[in-house]
C-alpha cells in the first residue's frame, strides 16, 4: 500500500488519542461527533502545485556551515579569527610545549595578500644540548569544531603552507583529544622552505575518534611560519566538500530550492561584517573569511558563493541568492550611492550564470565548473522592507539585474499578503516565527491574499516561541500551516522552515530542524514534519472540504502525485488536528 497511508493513519491516530484523553478530562462534551473529508477527485476541480513550493533555507548560524555542513575540519584555518590585525585571535589553537620551549605569536608576514596574518612558531628547545624538546616535540593542536571526527580507514587531506629559514622536520599527527592516542601520523622534512612552501598530505586514519584534534610538532629549534592549515576528508558528497551525513538529510527532502546564505547572516549587524560574495570566491587559501556579527562567529568562508551554487546543483534543488542590497541592521547606503553594491551583484549573476569566457564565468570555470548554475531567482535583502533606503535601492538593483536578465525572477522582502505591493516584484518575502498554535491558526493567512500579481516566497517559518529544542507540538501546528499554503499554491510558489541545522555546540536559535555535532545527526520532528510534505511539489491538489466541529481546529488535503519509481499515481491526504484547549487540559490531568 501506499505509505502515504500509513502517515495519513498516524496523523489521525494522534487525533483519536487526543479526543480520549479529552473525554477522561472535560465530560459533558461530544467528542463522538462526525469529522466528514470530501474529496472531489474530477479533474475540473484539480489545480497543479508549483514545482518550487517546498526548499530548504541554509543560513550560516549556529555553525550550520562551518564545523557543519562543511566538511572542513580546522576551525580558524588561516588565524585570522582576529581579523587583519596582530595578534590575532588564534583560537581554537593551542599550544603544545610551555613558555621554556615554545613561543607562539601571529604576525603580518603570509603570502596571502588577502588574509596577512601568519602563524610564527619559536622552538626554543632542541633535539640535543641544554635544552632537549620534550618526547613528541612542541607545536600548536587544533581540536576543530569542538572535536575532529575521525574515522577508521576514512582518508583525509591535510593542506598547510609553512616557511623557515632552516631545514624543517614536522611530526604531523590526528590524535585523540589529549594528545595520547594517534590515529594518523606522518613527518614532513624539507631541506629548503625559506620561501612559503605549500605541503600537501594524506592521511589514512587507524582508529575512530569523534573528538579529535590535529598537531603540528618539531623537536628542533627554530622559527616555523605556518598559514592556511586545513583538513578535509576525501569522503564528502560527490567530493564537493559537503558533510555526507548532513546531505543526505537534506537530499532525502527532496528539496526544490535552497535559499542561501542566509537571512540576518547577508545583512549582517554593520554593512563591514556583511556576508560578501566576492571575498568567497576563487582559491579557498585566498579567501579572507569574515565574522558575521549578527551570529557572532567567525567563517573561513570556504563554504562561498561557489559552493552554495554547487550545494543546489548537488540537491537539483534551485538556488535563490539572498544579497546585500546595501543595507544591515544598523547601517545603510544611501541610494545615491548603491551603484557599486548593484555593480557587485551584477557581477556575481555573471559569476553564477556568464558564459566562460565572460570576466566573473571564468573564475567559475577556473574553479572547475565551466557550465553556468541554473540560477533563476534573486532576493533583494532580508527583513529590510521598513528600512529608509530600502525601496530606492531596491529599485536600483532590480531595475539593473531585470535589464541584464530578463528572466531571473526578483523577490522583494515587502509583505504583499495583505495589500498589493506598490513596487515591482515576481515574488514577495513572508517570514513567520510564532508559537504552534498561531503557526496552525495562520493556516489560512494567504485565502485573503491578492489573487494577481507577485506571488509569495514564505521564505522563513517555523512555531518557534514553544518549540523547545523542537517538539511534536510545534511539528503539528507547522503542517497545518503547510497545508494552508498547499491549498493557497496558486498564490504561493515556495515555502522553507528555518533555520535548517544546529552544531549542539552553538546552539543560538531553536529549534533546527537538523541538529547535530562533529559525527552525529539527527531531525526534530520538524524536520520530519516537512516530509510529509515532499511529495507534494509539481502535485495535483484535489479540491477538498472538511465538515468537522470546531471547523478551526481540523485541517486537510488531499493531493494525487506520480511516484518517479513504480510510475504509479497516489492520493495522499492529510489531516491535521490542533486543539490547544486538550492540551492544556493533558497537563492538568493525569491518565
Ligand atoms: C466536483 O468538482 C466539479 C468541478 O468543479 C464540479 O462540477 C462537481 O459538481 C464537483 N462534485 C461534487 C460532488 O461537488
Ligand atoms: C626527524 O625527527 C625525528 C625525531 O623527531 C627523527 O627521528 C628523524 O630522524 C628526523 N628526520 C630527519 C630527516 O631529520
Ligand atoms: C633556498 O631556496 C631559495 C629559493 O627559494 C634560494 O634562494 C636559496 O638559496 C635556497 N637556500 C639554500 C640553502 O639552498
Ligand atoms: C621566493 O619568493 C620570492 C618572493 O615571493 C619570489 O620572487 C621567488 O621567485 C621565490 N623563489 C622560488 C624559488 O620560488
Ligand atoms: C471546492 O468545493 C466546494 C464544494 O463544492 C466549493 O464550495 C469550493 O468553491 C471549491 N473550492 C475551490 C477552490 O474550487
Ligand atoms: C515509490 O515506489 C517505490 C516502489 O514501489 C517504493 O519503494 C517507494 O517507497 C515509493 N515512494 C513513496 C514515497 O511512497
Amino acid at each position: 500500500m501506499d505509505s502515504s497511508r500509513t502517515r495519513c493513519c498516524i496523523l489521525l491516530l494522534v487525533l483519536f488519542g487526543i479526543s480520549i484523553q479529552y473525554q477522561c478530562s472535560a465530560s459533558g462534551i461530544d467528542t463522538n461527533q462526525a469529522v466528514l473529508l470530501f474529496v472531489n477527485a474530477s479533474e475540473a476541480s484539480a489545480r497543479k502545485i508549483p514545482d518550487t513550493l517546498f526548499g530548504i533555507f541554509f543560513e550560516e548560524i549556529n555553525h550550520a556551515g562551518a564545523g557543519g555542513l562543511w566538511a572542513e575540519l580546522v576551525s580558524n584555518r588561516g588565524f585570522e579569527s582576529g581579523g587583519s590585525f596582530v595578534p590575532s585571535i588564534i583560537e581554537p589553537w593551542a599550544i603544545i610545549g610551555d613558555d621554556s620551549s615554545v613561543i607562539v605569536s601571529t604576525d603580518l608576514s603570509s603570502c596571502f595578500v588577502r588574509n596577512k596574518v601568519a602563524l610564527r612558531v619559536q622552538v626554543l628547545c632542541d633535539i640535543e644540548g641544554a635544552n632537549i624538546c620534550p618526547g613528541g616535540g612542541v607545536g600548536v593542536y587544533n581540536p576543530g569544531f569542538w572535536g575532529m571526527n575521525i574515522e577508521q580507514g576514512k582518508r583525509y587531506k591535510l593542506v598547510f603552507y609553512v616557511r623557515s629559514e632552516e631545514s624543517i622536520n614536522l611530526s604531523v599527527a590526528l590524535t585523540g583529544s589529549n594528545g595520547l592516542k594517534k590515529l594518523a601520523t606522518t613527518t614532513v622534512v624539507a631541506a629548503n622552505v625559506s620561501n612559503w612552501t605549500k605541503v600537501l598530505v594524506l592521511l589514512e586514519a587507524e582508529g575512530t575518534d569523534p573528538n579529535s584534534r590535529l598537531e603540528l610538532r618539531s623537536t628542533t629549534k627554530g622559527v616555523i611560519w605556518f598559514d592556511q592549515v586545513s583538513l578535509m576528508p576525501l569522503d564528502t558528497y560527490n567530493g564537493n566538500g559537503f558533510r555526507n551525513d548532513l546531505f543526505g538529510m537534506l537530499k532525502d527532502l527532496k528539496p526544490a530550492f535552497l535559499r542561501f546564505p542566509g537571512g540576518c547572516f547577508v545583512e549582517g549587524d554593520y554593512l563591514r561584517n556583511a556576508f560578501r560574495w566576492k571575498e568567497t570566491i576563487g582559491p579557498w587559501e585566498e579567501r579572507p573569511g569574515h565574522y558575521g556579527d549578527k551570529w557572532k562567529y567567525w567563517t573561513d568562508d570556504g563554504l562561498g558563493h561557489f559552493e552554495f551554487l554547487q550545494l543546489a546543483e548537488d540537491l537539483r534543488a534551485l538556488p535563490v541568492w539572498v544579497f546585500n542590497n546595501g543595507i544591515s541592521h544598523n547601517d545603510q547606503v544611501d541610494t545615491s550611492s548603491v551603484l557599486p553594491f548593484v555593480e557587485d551583484i551584477l557581477d556575481g549573476l555573471e559569476f553564477a550564470r556568464g558564459a566562460p569566457n565572460s570576466r566573473w564565468g571564468l573564475v567559475r570555470a577556473a574553479m572547475g565548473h565551466p557550465e553556468p548554475f541554473d540560477l533563476r531567482y534573486v532576493a533583494i535583502g532580508n527583513e529590510d522592507c521598513n528600512k529608509p533606503y530600502y525601496l530606492g535601492n531596491y529599485l536600483k538593483f532590480y531595475s539593473a539585474i531585470k535589464e541584464a536578465y530578463p528572466d531571473i525572477k526578483i523577490i522583494s522582502n515587502c509583505d504583499g499578503s495583505s495589500k498589493a505591493l506598490d513596487h515591482p516584484a515576481d515574488l514577495y518575502d513572508f517570514h513567520i516565527y510564532t508559537s504552534a498554535s498561531y503557526m496552525f491558526n495562520n493556516a489560512n493567512h494567504f485565502d485573503g491574499a491578492p489573487r494577481s500579481g507577485p506571488k509569495a516566497f514564505i521564505s522563513e517559518y517555523a512555531a518557534h516561541d514553544d518549540a523547545g529544542n523542537g517538539n511534536l507540538l510545534a511539528a503539528l501546528g507547522e503542517a497545518g500551516f503547510l497545508i494552508g499554503v498547499e491549498k493557497n499554491s496558486d498564490v504561493i510558489e515556495m515555502a522553507s522552515y528555518a533555520p535548517l541545522f544546529s552544531n549542539t555546540n552553538d546552539w543560538g536559535w531553536k529549534a533546527d530542524a537538523i541538529v547535530f555535532d562533529s559525527s552525529q545527526a539527527y531531525g526534530i520532528p520538524s524536520y520530519w514534519m516537512q516530509h510529509l510534505f515532499k511529495e507534494s511539489n509539481g502535485a495535483t491538489l484535489l479540491n477538498s472540504t472538511l465538515q468537522a466541529n470546531p471547523s478551526n481546529s481540523l485541517i486537510a488535503s488531499a493531493i494525487t502525485w506520480r511516484n518517479e519509481t513504480d510510475k504509479n499515481e497516489y492520493l495522499r491526504i492529510k489531516v491535521d488536528i490542533f486543539l490547544t484547549v486538550i492540551i492544556s487540559a493533558l497537563k492538568t490531568y493525569t491518565i
